[in-house]
């Protein structure tokens, strides 16, 4: 009987947020009204990439028409586009696409449906997104209480590849909802109410943590819903992988290097680590969370504060290993502890299990 109560007994994300703000009886439901607008956005997303990649694959009739009358060839944007704008209606092939609207990339695409979704959903008041220069302040009549920082297509260098991409977001709570300023959104980490991230690998999963530890979902296709498979998730207090862009390693400053050689040739006879590096940063924060080990994106002498945005990369995956019992460190400080200036401002970033994120700290405090 358990086990079939336990397949009758659905904990989607929608019910699992619910039961968590249960803890907070002044709240009314405004942050389920978000986060289901988050999910919405996650959920095209996934559905885009996955038709995209077959679409490209047997070459839509729409996809070659869309491409004589563009400038841009590539079939994968075109068939977005075409997916978008003519959504499969269960005639096969689809209608031909709309002739010579202009292109629009996966991460402009998506960013345009998290954008929108983000302001009809009226729980918001400033939004900042990769994909945005300046920051979003939503028209009074459809502001809310909730800031939230997003990248809506992370790891987009893999989309053309089929290699997994991802969704990170981080929220605050407005200040004051008659006086929005930017300062609403230049603030410490520490401030964020939640963060979480969505990942379109082999299978769609959002981890989501709003302050009460970490708990992964994954979508079930069949039924549209996120459904909770990793409940309470903890990352190992040391793992056997490091993960960084080796490529750098002529740019290391001198622990970020002395770290990696340790790495590969520990002086007290443990096994050497592995190297995984994906070149997402959703997917090589989400094995790290499941299997241990740390996550490096250092200062180089090309870019001293490293490549990673704070308030929509670093923040979101620092709160989230935190609540997994993991830590994360900038080389100089606690990195939830950062309060960035602009809101593109970026920062160095070591994060993943507590133990190894202990060694590169000592390894810095030793240099300075
Ligand atoms: P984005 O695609 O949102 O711009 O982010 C890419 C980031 C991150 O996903 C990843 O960890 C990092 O770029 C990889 O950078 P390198 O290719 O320099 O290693
Ligand atoms: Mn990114
Ligand atoms: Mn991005
Ligand atoms: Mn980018």
């Amino acid at each position: 009987h358990a086990a079939e109560a336990q397949r009758t007994d659905l904990m989607t994300i929608t019910r699992h947020v619910l039961n968590e703000q249960g803890r907070h009886p002044e709240s009314r439901g405004d942050f389920t009204i978000l986060l289901s607008h988050i999910v919405l956005g996650c959920k095209f997303v996934a559905s885009a990439v996955n038709k995209a990649g077959l679409a490209k694959l047997i070459g839509l009739a729409g996809d070659t028409n869309v491409q004589a009358s563009n400038p841009i060839s590539d079939p994968l944007y075109s068939t977005l586009l075409f997916l978008h704008t003519n959504p499969c209606d269960g005639g096969w092939p689809p209608r031909v696409a709309v002739q010579g609207e202009e292109q629009k990339k996966l991460d402009v695409l998506s960013n345009e449906v998290f954008v929108k979704a983000l302001v009809s959903s009226g729980r918001t008041c400033v939004l900042v997104s990769e994909e945005n220069e300046e920051a979003i302040i939503v028209d009074a009549p459809l502001r809310g209480k909730y800031c939230v920082c997003f990248d809506p297509l992370d790891g987009s260098s893999n989309i053309d590849c089929g290699v997994s991409i991802g969704t990170i977001f981080g929220i605050y709570m407005i200040k004051d909802k008659d006086n929005v300023t930017l300062d609403d959104v230049l603030q410490p980490g520490t401030d964020m109410l939640a963060a979480g991230y969505c990942m379109y690998g082999s299978s769609c999963t959002l981890v989501l943590s709003t302050g009460n530890g970490v708990n992964g979902f994954t979508l079930d296709p069949s039924l549209g819903e996120f459904i909770l498979t990793h409940p309470n998730i903890k990352i190992p207090n040391r793992g056997k992988i490091y993960s960084v862009n080796e490529g750098n390693a002529k740019n290391w400053d001198a622990p970020t290097a002395k770290f990696v050689e340790k790495c590969k040739f520990p002086q007290d006879g443990s096994p050497s680590k592995s190297l995984r590096y994906i070149g997402s940063m959703v997917a090589d924060v989400h094995r790290t969370l499941l299997y241990g080990g740390i996550f490096l994106y250092p200062a180089d002498q090309k870019s001293p504060n490293g490549k990673l945005r704070v308030l929509y990369e670093v923040f979101p995956m620092s709160f989230l290993m935190e609540q997994a019992g993991g830590q994360a460190f900038t080389g100089k400080q606690r990195a939830l502890e950062l309060v960035p200036r602009k809101i593109h401002d970026r920062s160095p970033i070591f994060l993943g299990s507590y133990d190894d994120v202990e060694d590169i700290k000592a390894l810095y405090a030793s240099e300075s």
